[in-house]
């Protein structure tokens, strides 16, 4: 019996098909996920904050991945265990609240000493967390070595809208440009 061309080619690129697609969807499918949102309600009490503070520490905030809690010896990056007694006293005139809202908005602006800068700013992308998540960060931060004050409507430096220059120079008033033309470029 003769099969017609046609049809033996109609049936190899079937049986070709049908094989990639089985190989295909052998290879193990990994589904990816955007981070799921946290939406968090305003009456968040502060121990829901603390809570919340340190899914994001662990989670999308990535903070483990550099820090250590308790962890002592030669370190890359400074431990976080009582950090809020030292957060208190680290930057004259700044609260632990003011402190740390800092170090996450201008990671820059004070480098703890002993330690090298290349902390990323926490509210700007890869990391990108919201003003609320970095304010339940900072309850969970205040844990460490003190009591939580905060709340979802705290105001600090970063989030209060203030029109006041930043502590760093040479930032505008909520921008990063540059006040002035540096010397030497052309406008
Ligand atoms: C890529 C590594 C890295 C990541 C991620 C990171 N940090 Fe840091 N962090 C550092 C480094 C390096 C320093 C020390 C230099 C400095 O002061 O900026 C620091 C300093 C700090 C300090 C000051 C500690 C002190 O003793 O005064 C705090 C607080 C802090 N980080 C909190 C956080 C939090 C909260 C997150 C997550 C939202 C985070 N960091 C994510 C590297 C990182």
């Amino acid at each position: 019996m003769t099969v017609p061309l046609i049809a033996r080619i109609g049936a190899l690129v079937l049986a070709t098909t049908a094989f990639y697609g089985y190989v295909g969807q052998m290879v193990p499918q990994k589904e990816v996920q955007p981070p799921a949102e946290v939406v968090l309600k305003s009456d968040l009490t502060t121990a829901d904050m603390v809570k919340v503070g340190r899914e994001i520490m662990e989670g999308k905030g990535l903070c483990l991945t550099c820090h250590t809690i308790g962890k002592s010896g030669a370190l890359r990056f400074p431990d976080l265990a009582g950090v809020d007694g030292r957060a208190k006293s680290r930057v004259a005139g700044l609260s632990d609240v003011e402190y740390f809202a800092q170090s996450m908005y201008e990671p820059w602006a004070f480098i703890v000493p002993g330690f090298n800068p290349g902390m990323p700013p926490i509210n700007k992308p890869p990391v990108g967390l919201t003003d609320q998540e970095i304010l339940c960060v900072i309850a969970y931060l205040q844990t460490l070595g003190g009591t939580p004050t905060v709340t979802l409507q705290t105001k600090h430096h970063y989030n209060s809208g203030t029109t006041a220059a930043p502590p760093s120079q040479g930032v505008s008033p909520g921008g990063t440009q540059p006040e002035a033309p540096l010397k030497g470029e052309k406008r």
